[in-house]
């Protein structure tokens, strides 16, 4: 008689979406004496790199935290410098994300945006709308509370115009108000820089995803920084309210 053979123990999944709160740049900078803008210049190294690591670790959507609504309060040198980086990097990278299938979406308030990013964003979305090997998602001038409040104000408005009833304004009505509609919920959200708070980053979107807090600054986190994360994601029990069993 032929021994049953044993199935392979069943690997759990990757995260399908990791979002990063990209800190420490500042601090970065801060110890070696330098500029905090050579910081940020240095975190889109570390932004390169965590985007390559992505298709071999299973990830699809990516989203990062690259200038939230409370940044614009920073000095004028400093937010005048991040939005260079922003130019910068969509322009030199664009070429090479649009032939890796990378799909690039920028949410947050593009109202408050100079006008050449606004068209630059408009071309790297338009231009890679098709890819679908990973969605690359940029908040930019983004807030949680904002999003949420916008969304709430167009629910409003169509309950006034008469054509939503209130009784069923649910979950997916308010989800479908926001600006990552279409994105799935991040499974796993990363802060590095030894900082544990969310600071008004996917506050409805990160409602079940599993948290992990990295003590390494920005620019010095990596593709095997990004591959330990999922790994400790993958051990992670993850219940969304329910017992378990
Ligand atoms: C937080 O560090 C980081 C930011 C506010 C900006 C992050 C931006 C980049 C990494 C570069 C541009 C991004 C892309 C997608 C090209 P911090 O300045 O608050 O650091 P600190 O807490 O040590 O002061």
């Amino acid at each position: 008689m032929s021994q049953p053979v044993a199935s392979p123990a069943l690997e759990p999944a990757p995260p399908r979406h990791v979002a990063i709160i990209m800190d420490g740049n500042g601090r970065w900078a801060k110890a070696r004496g330098l500029p905090r803008n050579l910081g940020h210049r240095q975190g889109v190294d570390a932004v390169r790199e965590v985007v390559r690591a992505c298709r071999g670790l299973g990830i699809q959507y990516l989203t990062l935290y690259a200038f939230s609504s409370e940044n614009w309060k920073r000095p004028q040198t400093e937010v005048a410098g991040l939005m260079d980086l922003l130019r910068l990097y969509i322009r030199r990278e664009l070429n090479e994300l649009a032939s890796a299938g990378v799909r690039i979406r920028v949410i947050g308030d593009r109202s408050r945006l100079a006008a050449d990013i606004i068209e630059l964003i408009a071309e790297a979305e338009n231009r890679t709308a098709e890819n679908r090997i990973l969605t690359l998602v940029i908040a930019l001038s983004y807030g949680g509370q904002d999003e949420i409040v916008s969304a709430c104000r167009r629910i409003a408005e169509r309950v006034a115009a008469g054509t939503l009833d209130p009784d069923r304004i649910d979950a997916d009505i308010v989800a479908a108000n926001l600006h990552t509609t279409g994105i799935p919920d991040p499974d796993l959200v990363i802060r590095t820089s030894g900082e544990q708070r969310l600071s008004n980053f996917l506050l409805w979107q990160s409602a079940y995803s599993e948290l992990i807090f990295v003590d390494k600054l920005w620019p010095d986190f990596g593709q095997s920084d990004l591959a330990a994360a999922v790994g400790e994601f993958q051990r992670r029990d993850r219940r969304y309210g329910g017992s378990g069993d």
